[in-house]
C-alpha cells in the first residue's frame, strides 16, 4: 500500500497571502501543495491561473505542485502550467477532448499526469487511461468549491479502482479530494486511497502539525 501523502489545497488559504499559505505547508515538512484551477465553465467558480503558480515559485516555493485543472479544455493549458511550475497536471475525464494526446503532452513537458472523475462519474470512465497516468483523483464532492460535505457514496468507487490497481500491478496513486479530514480520510484509506487533498480542514486546524501527523499515521 502506498505511503499516505497529505496535499493541502491552497484554494482554502488566504488569497491575499498565497505565498504565506504555501510556506505554512512547507514549514510542516509536507511535500505536496494542491492547486485548484477553475474556469467558471466546467465548474461554476474561478480560482487562479498559471501566473499564480509562477508567483509562488518566484517567492521560493519548492513544493510539489499537484495541479488540478477543473477546465473544459485543459489540453489548451498544459504548456502554460508546465512552464509556470506545475509538477503534476491532473485533468478531468468528463470533457470531450483527446485525453491520450493530453497525457502525452503533459509527460512531454516533464510533468506527472493524473486523471480526475466527479462523484457521478463511474470508475469505468477512467479505466482506459489507467496505464497513461500515475494518479487517479477521485472527487468526494462536486468540484468547484471547498468546504462541502464529504460524500460517502463515492467510497465503493475507490475500492473498485484499488482492486483494478492491484489486479494489474499498476504504479498508481488514488487521491481523494473534498471534505477530507482525518475521519473521512480514514474511510477512504480503508478502501485504498493513499493521497489526501484537504483545504478547509487543514487551514482551519489550530494545530496543523497534529493534523498532518494524523494523516501520516493512516
Ligand atoms: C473543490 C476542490 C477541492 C477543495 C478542497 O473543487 O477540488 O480541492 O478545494 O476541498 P475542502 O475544502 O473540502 O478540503
Ligand atoms: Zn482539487
Amino acid at each position: 500500500m502506498n505511503k499516505p501523502i497529505l496535499a493541502p489545497s491552497l484554494l482554502a488559504g488566504d488569497h491575499g497571502a498565497l505565498a504565506e499559505g504555501a510556506e505554512t505547508v512547507a514549514r510542516l515538512g509536507l511535500e505536496w501543495l494542491h492547486l485548484d484551477i477553475m474556469d467558471g465553465h466546467f465548474v461554476p467558480n474561478l480560482s487562479f491561473g498559471p501566473q499564480t503558480l509562477a508567483a509562488l515559485r518566484r517567492h521560493g516555493s519548492k513544493l510539489f505542485f499537484d495541479t488540478h485543472l477543473m477546465l473544459s479544455e485543459p489540453h489548451l493549458f498544459v504548456d502554460a502550467f508546465a512552464k509556470a511550475g506545475a509538477d503534476r497536471i491532473t485533468i478531468h475525464v468528463e470533457p470531450a477532448f483527446d485525453h491520450a494526446a493530453a497525457f502525452r503532452a503533459i509527460r512531454a513537458r516533464g510533468c506527472r499526469a493524473g486523471i480526475c472523475l466527479k462523484p457521478g462519474t463511474p470508475a469505468a470512465a477512467v479505466e482506459p487511461f489507467l496505464d497513461q497516468v500515475d494518479l487517479v483523483l477521485v472527487m468526494t464532492v462536486e468540484p468547484g468549491f471547498g468546504g462541502q460535505e464529504f460524500r460517502e457514496d463515492v467510497l465503493p468507487k475507490i475500492g473498485e479502482l484499488d482492486r483494478w490497481r492491484a489486479a494489474r500491478g499498476l504504479e498508481l496513486r488514488i487521491e481523494v479530494d473534498g471534505g477530507i479530514e482525518p475521519a473521512t480520510a480514514a474511510m477512504c484509506r480503508a478502501k485504498g486511497a493513499d493521497t489526501f487533498v484537504t483545504g478547509t480542514a487543514f487551514f482551519a486546524a489550530q494545530d496543523k502539525a497534529a493534523f498532518a501527523a494524523a494523516f501520516a499515521a493512516l
